[in-house]
């Protein structure tokens, strides 16, 4: 885990050349994972994941995505470069996956660290996802096919 504290995410990497940067542990160079890696100091709480494989992007899994990111952006949530519409001190993550195995049952999307990977997610359910799970903490039960680690029953 990183120990810095109070990094100044945004700023660029010093003049360091790539050289300079890998002779030494980058877990030691605060300044530069700052630069490179900004997320590594976000307060991050969740990742969400939205499949884009072809099933799921068959049933519109590049809207829901945008869904996301919208509704992340309108709560002031998203982790981003402020030039993507987020911030760098944004609570969630939003990134593309390729496929889960719910290609019949897409479109995909994965809710971590719950491990909830719901299915048959439309963009109009998005505001839904945002407001009972990731704000309030309640799993959308009626979209939410798997729980990660699974029983296997
Ligand atoms: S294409 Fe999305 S789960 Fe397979």
């Amino acid at each position: 885990m990183l120990a810095c504290n109070d990094v100044p995410c945004g700023k660029e990497n010093g003049g360091k050349t790539k050289q300079a940067m890998e002779a030494s542990s980058i877990k030691d160079d605060c300044d530069t994972v700052c630069a490179l890696a900004p997320v590594a100091y976000a307060p991050v709480r969740h990742h969400i994941f939205v499949c884009n494989g072809k099933s799921c992007a068959r049933v519109g899994s590049n809207e829901v995505k945008e869904a996301f990111r919208r509704e992340l952006i309108a709560r002031n949530l998203l982790f981003s470069k402020p030039a993507k519409g987020g911030h760098l001190k944004g609570n969630i993550v939003l990134t593309d996956c390729s496929s889960v195995g719910f290609c019949a049952v897409g479109a995909a999307v994965l809710v971590y660290p719950d491990g909830v990977w719901y299915a048959q997610v439309r963009a109009l359910d998005v505001p839904e996802i945002v407001e009972e799970h990731i704000v309030n903490g309640r799993i959308v039960e009626r979209l939410a096919l798997l729980k990660v680690p699974s029983t296997g029953k």
